[in-house]
């Protein structure tokens, strides 16, 4: 049985989501079927294919009562619809079907995890919104929700936890049988935990420990952490709000953090390492999934909090993903690399080794907005340059520059002149480690974004552009002497049959 909810939610982006043109969406970013996305939930393989749900509100460019949008993707490229998978039309979730996981069942039904929202009034008629977790069961299409949610609510809350802030769950099952889901929370200080559940059906839960916990160091509540094993560490990670900058590691307002660590059932998680995530202006809420290969792979919504105000006003879409990418611990870092499928759509190779650039060129053949473009940055000698910059989605009034200073060793990114109609933060700087001096930029652009990709993932930038599609040119530019080496792809998306 479908909800009048539900239904009208699927109507509605079945008459007016065709209505957006392929050309005013990124060619191979997931965005929302129409109106609003933000948190990516459910980032899992079901049945071979990759699911990705994400927080929609269909019915305008503006966050609102939560429900689950649903793609899925053969290659994390090419993305299709599916129907609204929830709507919030259960009394414990009138308020909003927020964040969570998703996971197949080993009776090849399709589990969904999510908070259910409900608001109430305090003792002095404020609102405000308990928050429990809820299941839903289906077969990749159709969920129906479980007849005794919630089952987990405030008396599964370790002492101190608060039942207001207590969401995101992500679920998966361990080697062992068990199924485990780690939860946001905040505790009686005020600020993030995160939380360890465990199940022997997915329906019944019980608490079984405090995973971390903030103690107001790294902002306050803690939202969608992620858990999980890579490259012999335990990672966390969560999405802060309200974090202080600390050096040019973390930046203020909503901020994303990758704990590592080790993981003792008996002791268990001990934090040894805390980095950023993200270095950009616009990365929030990271999930990731296990590929049947192996793989890790995290998405996020590229987009924050604090940068949601800009828009594009005719746009009937708003919200997108990154692009997925492959995770690995190399030198005590977490580094990230575009999926290996982007490799396959790439077409027209321009490659340009050894050009020296000094003052501001461009280069044959090396213009666009939806390609892959790795430019390797290398001194002709000691302090042969001040800065280079690199500056793409380029025409007389615009252009994105990704500027690096070797003296300081620092890479800024900077959106000021790409289209973004508000004075919101366009620009951010962060470390970099050059090796023998040089520095290798993967700058990869899709229409409305761009990503970078530094020295093979050791860090990553990724910002969100609305800078004309005319606005194409890419050029060189260096105060002082550098060599640079070119490799451009034009990246080309043919339909899915
Ligand atoms: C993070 C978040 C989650 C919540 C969802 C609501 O961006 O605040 O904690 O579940 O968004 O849309």
């Amino acid at each position: 049985m479908i909800s009048d909810v539900l239904q009208k939610a699927r109507d509605f982006e079945t008459q007016y989501g065709p209505h957006i043109p392929d050309t005013e969406r990124p060619a191979f970013h997931a965005t929302p079927t129409i109106g609003w996305m933000n948190d990516p939930n459910g980032f899992s393989f079901y049945q071979g294919e990759c699911h990705l749900f994400y927080q929609y509100h269909p019915y305008s460019i503006e966050w609102g009562p939560m429900h689950w949008g649903h793609l899925k993707t053969k290659d994390f490229l090419r993305w299709k619809r599916l129907p609204v998978a929830l709507a919030p039309d259960e009394e414990y979730d009138a308020s909003g079907c927020f964040s969570g996981g998703a996971m197949e069942l080993p009776d090849g039904r399709q589990l969904l995890m999510y908070t259910g929202v409900q608001r109430h009034h305090d003792a002095e008629g404020f609102i405000q919104d308990v928050q429990t977790q809820c299941i839903a069961i289906g077969d990749g299409v159709g969920y129906e929700k479980y007849s005794l949610n919630p089952v987990l609510s405030k008396k599964d809350l370790p002492k101190g936890g608060s039942a207001i802030d207590f969401r995101d769950p992500k679920v998966w099952q361990g080697s062992d049988g068990t199924y485990y889901a780690v939860i946001g929370n905040r505790t009686e200080d005020d600020s993030g935990a995160i939380l360890l559940y465990q199940s022997h059906d997915c329906l019944e839960w019980e608490f079984v420990r405090t995973l971390d916990r903030c103690h107001n160091q790294y902002g306050r509540m803690w939202e969608c952490p992620d858990f999980f094993e890579l490259d012999g560490k335990q990672i966390i990670l969560t999405s802060p709000q309200d974090m202080n900058p600390i050096g040019l590691e973390f930046h203020a307002g909503n901020c994303t953090l990758c704990l590592m660590g080790s993981f003792d059932p008996e002791k268990g998680f001990t934090r040894e390492r805390v980095q950023a995530i993200d270095y950009g202006l616009d990365f929030y809420a990271p999930q990731t999934l296990l590929a049947p290969d192996g793989r890790r792979i995290m998405i996020a919504w590229m987009q924050n909090w604090d940068t949601v105000g800009s828009k594009p006003s005719h746009c009937r879409w708003f919200g997108q993903m990154t692009l997925p990418r492959e995770l690995s611990i190399e030198n005590g870092r977490l580094y990230q690399r575009p999926v290996r499928e982007l490799e396959t759509y790439r077409r027209n190779p321009v490659i340009h080794h050894h050009i020296l650039v000094s003052g501001e060129t461009n280069l044959p053949g090396v213009q666009g907005r939806v390609l892959d473009m790795t430019v390797t940055v290398k001194p002709m000698g000691p302090n042969s340059y001040r800065w280079f910059r690199l500056h793409v989605a380029k025409d007389g009034q615009h252009d994105t520059i990704i500027r690096y200073k070797p003296d300081e060793s620092t890479l800024k990114i900077d959106r000021c002149r790409s289209g973004l109609p508000r004075d919101i933060v366009h620009t951010r700087s962060f470390l970099v480690q050059p090796q023998d001096g040089e520095i290798k930029l993967r700058v990869v652009l899709d229409r409305f974004s761009v990503e970078v990709f530094v020295n093979d993932g050791e860090a990553v930038a990724s910002a969100v552009i609305y800078t004309r599609q005319e606005a194409e040119a890419i050029t060189f530019e260096a105060d002082g002497q550098v060599l640079i080496d070119v490799e451009k792809y034009h990246l080309v998306f043919d339909r899915e049959d």
